[in-house]
């Protein structure tokens, strides 16, 4: 399918995520949080004035767990109304699809073998995931034959790891950023018919193992020396939608 590069809007531009999509979609527009602010509706009516886009990939949020936990009303004006926000003015500047990058902390992470996929049921554990998982709601509202919409799960950090220690004995289907941003780009060009897909890694691994595959120097500590406020455990996604990525094809040195 044709798609036009450069009517590419990615919101969150400075963020991790935004960073790697700028390597893969250099001919995207990326909006920082001075052209577009999630809390300033002016602001976005202006930026689609002045440009043309048909595809949005919605990034720009807060995400830090702690600090969602403390400044829910912010959180909660970013996350959800400035998502709602932004939505509906894509949907009067007629854009076509509106991809929305969700999380896997839409799920509780308790069980230990379970793998989640799209039809899942969502249960967070914090405000951050509970943020996220109500924006998701907002957008598969607006899907409709003007202005499709996809929610993305996903579940990566940026290298190198930013602490000394990381988990043997917590689990993910991670990916790095940028294969996060290739996922995103075939979401842009295949369309996917379900309304929620996630973008993951075809095998569990430990953070620890992780941590080293992204060229980290780190200790490894498990959570029976860990004493601090509870976490998850086990952020496994896998899909029933789409292919899986492998780690190794997703790594930031191969553009
Ligand atoms: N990192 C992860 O592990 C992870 C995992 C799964 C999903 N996600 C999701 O992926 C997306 C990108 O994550 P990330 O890790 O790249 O995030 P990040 O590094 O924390 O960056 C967040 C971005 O949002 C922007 N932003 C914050 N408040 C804003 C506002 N009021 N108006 C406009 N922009 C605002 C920030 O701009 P400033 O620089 O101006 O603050 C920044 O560009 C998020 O939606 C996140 O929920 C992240």
């Amino acid at each position: 399918m044709l798609i036009n590069k450069s009517k590419i809007l990615i919101t969150g531009s400075s963020g991790k995520l935004g960073k790697a999509c700028k390597k893969i979609m250099p001919q995207a527009q990326f909006s920082t949080r001075n052209e577009i602010d999630l809390q300033n509706l002016n602001s976005i009516k202006k930026y689609f004035k002045k440009n043309k886009v048909e595809t949005i990939i919605h990034l720009a949020a807060i995400t830090s767990i702690p600090f969602c936990e403390e400044n829910k009303k912010k959180a909660y004006d970013i996350n959800v109304n400035g998502t709602r926000n932004l939505i509906k003015e894509a949907l009067n500047a007629e854009v076509k699809h509106f991809i929305y990058v969700s999380t896997a902390c839409v799920f509780p992470g308790n069980n230990d073998n379970i793998m989640e996929d799209e039809d899942s049921i969502p249960y967070p554990k914090h405000f951050y995931g509970l943020t996220k998982l109500l924006a998701e709601e907002i957008v598969k509202s607006f899907n409709s034959d003007k202005m499709k919409t996809t929610v993305i799960r996903t579940n990566f950090t940026s290298m190198p790891w930013e602490y000394p220690k990381a988990f043997t004995d917590r689990y993910g289907t991670y990916l790095f950023a940028q294969g996060v941003a290739k996922g995103l780009k075939d979401v842009v060009i295949f369309k996917p018919n379900n309304p929620i897909i996630h973008i993951c890694g075809s095998r569990k691994i430990s953070m620890y193992e992780y941590a080293k595959a992204g060229g980290s120097d780190v200790l490894p500590i498990n959570l029976s020396e860990y004493n601090g406020p509870p976490l998850t455990q086990n952020m496994c996604l896998t899909s029933k939608y789409w292919k899986l990525y492998k780690l190794e094809d997703s790594d930031y040195n191969d553009e």
